[in-house]
């Protein structure tokens, strides 16, 4: 969507011409990388993503292979004003936020390094490695050549380290170790100039805060080390539940109380998914955990209270095998989008906003041909952000959060292109909706979680306005001629925060 504002806006004829000059160049300094769209590779380099509506048409794809291969590629691109893409796992299904139409579309896939310093249980992660691969890594025997860790991560196997590790990061650890970004020891970064820095608590401290939530508005990260934990097993797995009224509301009951609970049981983590499918299925999956491996830890009983069951896989395992089960209900290869919103933990509200959601879904499921509706509630409690403070705090806006938040958000699926736009429409549709409802009960709240925000949702904002001055600072900063402002169009810029 903003890549064509911007091909549309600079004139076709001249535009395709520049394109092709910066392949060109590129293609000069680094030319097994680059790939045009009549070379074998570009197909398959371009299609490499979970949602068909992130394929875009770009001039050329450019796979560099080392930070270096970056460094000279970002370079080449500043200086003849192109503009490009940055895509890590390619899970984004925001059309521009990972691709581009014309311009170069740079794709981070061969830097997949997962290697474990022993001595620190420090993980090295390059950022084109997915979250699943790195858990398969470390699900071993736990020995020195077969280690068994848990690694803070996203808990979708496909998603990828880049976008996982700048834009936040929620899973099972959320209350015990905070969001992804506040495990994140280092993170090595090219910037504008080309330059390869650190940023760490010790080197570009302010850099390295930024990253913690702003994705790609400062350089493309090229390695992400990450804190990993010496808890091999944990308990976990995911309850099935069919979809009913009884069912629905002793989940959503459960879920206010699991979000106050954890304040005081922090190992416990939760993530509600419901999911009404194409084909008339109604399914809840209670995806819950103890980090710590304890057994029917008590902030959990809400959840596995809930009858009647259709499966229950809970137990001692791994992350790897609990992610991969996961992962089976969130095929690639459709057309998806997503939206979400913030508010405050209550009953009253998240009844109202569960039943405004299902009411925009049953509007559109009556028209939009093959649709696969899926909506997730994060309990994200107070004792989350505080996590933050430990490695020099984020920018999510969340450390010194007074109340207990809710996050929501749909990752709705179909199959037909002719239905892009009524979808974007029911995205919009539902954040109206659903916003309306917490403004009415006094429970909005202004966070939005960056990776599951629509292009015209506002999430920098919502980090605050001292954070907003921070971030434009940093950019300012380490890319002061605004290269990750202007010639990179995809995600959230903080140049147009608010
Ligand atoms: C089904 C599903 C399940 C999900 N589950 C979770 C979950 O459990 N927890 C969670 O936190 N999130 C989850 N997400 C959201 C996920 O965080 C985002 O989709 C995230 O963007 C994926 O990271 P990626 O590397 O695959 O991103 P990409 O799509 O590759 O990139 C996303 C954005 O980050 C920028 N970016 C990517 N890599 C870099 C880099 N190296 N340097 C600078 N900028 C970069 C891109 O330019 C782009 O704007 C889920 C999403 C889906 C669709
Ligand atoms: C692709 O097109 C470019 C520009 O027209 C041309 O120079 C190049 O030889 C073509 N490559 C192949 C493999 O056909
Ligand atoms: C580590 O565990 C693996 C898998 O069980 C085993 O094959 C290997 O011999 C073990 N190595 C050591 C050093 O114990
Ligand atoms: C939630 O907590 C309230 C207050 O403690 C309690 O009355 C209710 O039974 C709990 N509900 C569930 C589903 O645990
Ligand atoms: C949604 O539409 C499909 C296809 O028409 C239908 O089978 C399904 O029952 C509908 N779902 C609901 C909850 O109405
Ligand atoms: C946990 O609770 C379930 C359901 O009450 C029970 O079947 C199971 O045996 C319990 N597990 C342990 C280890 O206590
Ligand atoms: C999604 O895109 C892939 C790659 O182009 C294609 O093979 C697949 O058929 C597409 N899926 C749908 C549902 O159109
Ligand atoms: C759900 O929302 C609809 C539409 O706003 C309203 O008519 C209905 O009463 C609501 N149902 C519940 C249970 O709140």
């Amino acid at each position: 969507m903003f890549s064509k504002t911007l091909f549309f806006l600079a004139g076709a004829t001249q535009v395709a011409a520049e394109y092709a000059s910066c392949c060109q160049a590129l293609k000069n300094e680094l030319p097994a990388q680059v790939f045009t769209t009549n070379e074998t590779g570009y197909i398959e380099l371009n299609t490499q993503r979970w949602s068909n509506t992130s394929i875009l048409a770009p001039s050329c794809v450019f796979e560099p292979q080392s930070a270096e291969d970056v460094s000279k590629g970002v370079q080449t691109l500043a200086a003849g004003s192109c503009p490009f893409s940055i895509k890590s796992g390619g899970h984004n299904p925001i059309p521009g936020a990972n691709n581009i139409d014309g311009g170069v579309s740079i794709v981070l896939g061969a830097l997949n390094e997962i290697e474990l310093d022993e001595e620190t249980l420090v993980v090295h992660l390059g950022p084109g490695a997915r979250w699943g691969q790195v858990y398969e890594k470390f699900s071993g025997e736990g020995n020195s050549t077969d280690p068994a860790l848990l690694v803070p991560g996203g808990l979708c196997g496909g998603t990828g380290i880049g976008g996982v590790s700048t834009g936040g990061g929620e899973s099972y650890l959320l209350s015990s170790h905070g969001w992804v970004v506040d495990n994140v020891v280092n993170y090595q970064v090219v910037l504008a100039s080309g330059e390869i820095v650190d940023a760490n608590q010790e080197s570009n401290p302010d850099l390295f805060r930024a990253l913690k939530g702003a994705t790609n508005n400062f350089g493309i990260v090229t390695r992400v080390d990450v804190q990993a934990i010496d808890q091999p097993q944990i308990w976990g797995g995911a309850i099935l539940a069919p979809y009913m009224p009884d069912t629905a509301y002793a989940t959503l009951d459960a879920l206010t109380n699991f979000t106050e609970i954890a304040n005081t049981e922090p190992s416990n983590g939760a993530q509600v998914i419901v999911t009404y499918t194409a084909t008339g299925q109604a399914i809840i999956a209670l995806s819950i955990a103890n980090v710590e491996n304890v057994a029917n830890a008590t902030g959990l009983k809400p959840f596995t209270d809930i009858q009647p069951q259709i499966a229950n896989t809970v137990g001692s395992r791994t992350l790897s095998s609990i992610v991969t089960e996961l992962d089976t209900n969130q095929a690639d290869g459709f057309r998806d989008t997503s939206a979400t919103i913030t508010f405050k933990n209550d009953p009253e509200t998240l009844y109202a906003v569960h039943n405004a959601s299902d009411q925009v879904y049953l509007k559109y499921n009556k028209t939009v041909d093959y649709l696969d509706f899926v909506l997730f509630y994060v309990p994200t409690s107070k004792i989350d952000g505080t996590h933050a403070a430990l490695r020099g705090g984020n920018v999510l806006g969340l450390e010194d959060e007074e109340d207990d938040l809710m996050v929501a958000f749909i990752t709705p699926r179909w199959l037909d292109e002719a239905q892009d736009a009524a979808m974007y429409q029911m995205a919009e549709e539902w954040v109206a909706a659903t916003k309306a409802v917490t403004v009415e009960k006094g429970t909005d709240h202004p966070f939005l979680y960056q990776n599951f925000a629509t292009p015209n949702q506002k999430p920098i904002c919502g980090y605050g306005e001292e954070n907003v001055n921070f971030l434009q600072a940093v950019s300012k900063k380490y890319d002061p001629e605004g290269v990750f402002q202007t010639l990179v169009p995809g995600g959230f810029k903080v140049s147009k925060a608010c």
